[in-house]
């Protein structure tokens, strides 16, 4: 299951594991209500998802951008770009008529946060390991 945390997920950056850590848990309650299949209407969560998916993602690009600077960090404007396009990502989701299409959101949210977990997290933010502390 991708949202479970391993170990081996780990930056080596206290505060940066523990804020991936965060994201992996909105990951998991993104997937439950993916997976609901109750009919329900389910608006309200998706709101409430999204502005916390939205909160987290702001606040952690700016934190590691901020730590990439102070190590002056190589590779810190491609990095930004793929945090820029996630940024975007998200824009594109919440303009949608989020309430007459439920289910193609929510499903949009967890392909959002599978690929930010798979590529970012586990591919770019892996290459600053060790470089930036
Ligand atoms: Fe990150
Ligand atoms: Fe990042």
């Amino acid at each position: 299951m991708i949202f479970k945390w391993k170990d081996n997920f780990s930056i080596g950056i206290e505060e940066i594991d523990r804020q991936h850590k965060r994201l992996f848990e909105i990951g998991g309650e993104i997937y439950n209500l993916a997976t609901l299949k109750d009919g329900q209407d389910h608006y309200d969560e998706i709101i409430a998802l999204l502005n916390s998916l939205k909160d987290y993602t702001v606040y952690h690009f700016g934190f590691e951008e901020s730590l990439m600077e102070k190590y002056n960090y190589d590779d810190i404007d491609k990095h930004k770009q793929q945090h820029d396009k996630f940024i975007e990502k998200l824009v594109e989701i919440e303009a949608q008529d989020i309430d007459a299409r439920q289910k193609k959101v929510i499903l949009d949210i967890l392909d959002f946060i599978v690929n930010w977990i798979s590529s970012h997290i586990l591919g770019t933010d892996f290459k600053y390991k060790g470089i930036v502390r």
